[in-house]
């Protein structure tokens, strides 16, 4: 079992949240990540003069991920994410919203714990029934 040094990951997020480009909200949000092989990948919310293409700070970090060195086969070993943390502009720890529960639910390794406003939480707690990669495979 890999050890999760909060402290460090949340230092991280706060370095991507100073990233941020957020020239219509004025709200930067950063995210970090570790992953089962022991690395962190992080992220920062990137706005658009289109508001609705903004991307989310988890976006940005799923981009690291891959960028990092997935082999881009879903689930690839070591590349899934154990622990998740996501900070707003001051520092506090922020919800990733529904859509990007979902972006980190298909990269997460099974019981991924989460820094929430409501404690540590798994990955199945913050997206209960999330439907998923196994769903595409049972249904065929
Ligand atoms: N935002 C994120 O980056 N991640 C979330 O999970 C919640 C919202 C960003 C999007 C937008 O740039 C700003 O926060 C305000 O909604």
């Amino acid at each position: 079992m890999i050890e999760i040094n909060w402290d460090a990951l949340r230092a991280v997020a706060n370095s991507a949240m100073r990233r941020a480009y957020v020239p219509y909200s004025k709200f930067p949000v950063g995210a970090a990540a570790l992953t089962e092989d022991g690395r962190m990948v992080s992220g920062c919310n990137i706005e658009n003069a289109s508001y609705g293409l903004t991307l989310c700070a988890e976006c940005s970090l799923l981009s690291d991920l891959f960028m990092q060195g997935a082999d881009g086969s879903q689930g690839a070993a070591g590349n899934r994410l154990v622990a998740f943390t996501c900070v707003d502009g001051h520092g506090n720890i922020l919800m990733p919203c529904g859509r990007c529960r979902q972006l980190l639910f298909e990269h997460s390794a099974p019981g991924m714990i989460l820094e929430t406003v409501s404690g540590m939480r798994t990955i199945e707690q913050v997206i209960p029934d999330a439907f998923g990669p196994r769903d595409l495979e049972e249904r065929k």
